[in-house]
């Protein structure tokens, strides 16, 4: 077996922690409700191009961190993010034609081959959700506080939520002649990798992880000094939004992100360090304003996010919201077994959650395995209660028992789950 385990990166999620997802999701689902949000699910497997074009191909994603192989002559990669798939999906169903917003939320796996650590995997599952057509501050805005109240609600401690501008094109072109000149006069002290960066894409070595590049980076200038005028007042307006909504921000003029979509607007949200070290940011997103039309559509604004599932999880101690069995029918012999079987059949036909435990053994035993799933009630029918139409229900919690009808017995597993739903 010690061949046969889940690859480096790549974790199974068990039944006691799928729970937790499954709240998670729910969670992050009602806020897309709210918010008018509809699910969109793309394949898992796109087109390599999609991600060079999309993500950048001076990006770490693209450069480093794809799954990419070649299959029947076809060069494919399994989606390392989730932003790229969905505005394929946008341009090649003209999603542009029949409606001027369009508003999509997504839950999947994403792939990315990092070296794996807490809270960062090379399997992981994102939350995300994406809005097409509206290129408005408010929009942004909008979207930020929903993502800062779905967090707080999630049960996130210390939520730091970053904000900053990476400007339009021109505002970049014109901070990019800014950094060539400032990082060429310490060419030689940079990282090989951000010398290539120098080149090809300066705008990485600002979130490059080398300990000496960052020293560099810290005297940098700021791209907030390299903004056109409109550009700085979508940025104004945006935070102007997010004050009279009353969301917790802050400017991190450092902010430019790792994926070159980017433009205007770009924002993180953290957690407690303590518990995620490196893996802190749990979402992040901003601003893409040029993607989908270098994909084909119309010009079409476009802002979004991702989030982490595994670091949110780690982010919060909020329970398994999963319903915890209701009742085990235990029949003895193989008569009272087909009738119990009859019995659970029609409880679970009202949503109630049940099992028939028909095995031979001793009936302490399974009492004692019932307990301990956290049941109500079980439920013993042996030959004498068949012959009388009968059941002893025992509340598993207070040791209770009585003898009761079929009907009653049914009619007291629905009651308990109807409280439960209700609850
Ligand atoms: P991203 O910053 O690359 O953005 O990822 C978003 C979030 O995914 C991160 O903040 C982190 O929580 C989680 N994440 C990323 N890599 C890993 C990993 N290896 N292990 C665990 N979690 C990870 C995007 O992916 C953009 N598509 C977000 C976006 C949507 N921008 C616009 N629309």
């Amino acid at each position: 077996m010690a061949d046969l385990r889940a690859l480096k990166g790549m974790n199974d999620v068990l039944p006691e922690e799928a729970g937790r997802w499954r709240a998670l999701e729910e969670t992050f689902r009602s806020w897309m409700v709210r918010y008018h949000y509809r699910e969109i699910r793309t394949p898992l497997l796109e087109s390599t191009k999609l991600f060079v074009r999309a993500v950048g191909e001076t990006t770490d994603i693209v450069e480093k961190e794809m799954y990419s192989f070649v299959h029947r002559s076809e060069e494919m990669t399994l989606r390392p993010e989730g932003t790229a798939g969905a505005a394929r999906a946008f341009v090649e169903h003209k999603v542009f034609a029949s409606a001027p917003v369009t508003k999509w939320f997504y839950v999947g796996p994403m792939f990315r081959a990092e070296r794996p650590q807490r809270g960062r995997l090379r399997q992981f599952w994102q939350l995300g959700c994406e809005v097409y057509g509206d290129p408005g501050p408010a929009c942004d805005a909008e979207m930020i506080d929903m993502l800062a109240s779905f967090l707080l609600e999630w049960g996130v401690t210390d939520l730091d939520v970053l904000v900053n501008s990476v400007g339009g094109a021109e505002s970049r072109a014109a901070y990019r002649e800014r950094l060539v000149e400032y990082f060429s006069k310490f060419k030689s002290d940079l990282s090989e990798d951000s010398q290539k960066r120098l080149e090809r894409n300066p705008l990485r070595i600002l979130d490059s992880k080398n300990e000496k590049d960052q020293s560099l980076v810290a005297d940098a200038p700021f791209l907030r000094d390299s903004l056109t005028e409109a550009d700085r007042a979508h940025f104004d307006s945006v935070c102007a939004f997010l004050t009279d909504l009353g969301t917790p921000y802050r400017i991190d003029p450092r902010l430019v992100r790792g994926l070159d979509y980017y433009n205007r607007t770009t924002f993180e949200m953290k957690g407690a360090t303590a518990e995620l070290g490196a893996g802190s940011t749990l979402l992040g997103g901003g601003r893409y304003d040029t993607m989908l039309e270098e994909l084909g559509a119309p010009s079409t604004p476009a802002i979004g996010f991702g989030a982490g599932m595994e670091r949110l999880l780690i982010a919060s101690s909020s329970r398994d919201a999963s319903k915890p069995l209701c009742a085990l029918f235990f029949p003895l012999g193989a008569k009272a077994a087909a009738r119990a079987m009859v019995l659970a059949k029609e409880a679970r036909a009202h949503g109630v959650s049940v099992e028939v435990d028909a095995r031979e053994g001793s009936l302490k035993t399974k009492l004692r395995r019932a307990d301990s799933l956290g049941a109500t009630y079980a439920i013993v029918i042996g030959d004498d209660e068949l012959a009388k139409g009968v059941g002893q229900l025992k509340t598993l919690k207070t040791h209770e028992q009585a003898e009761c009808s079929f009907e009653a017995i049914l009619a007291t597993l629905k009651g308990t789950a109807a409280e439960r739903s209700a609850s």
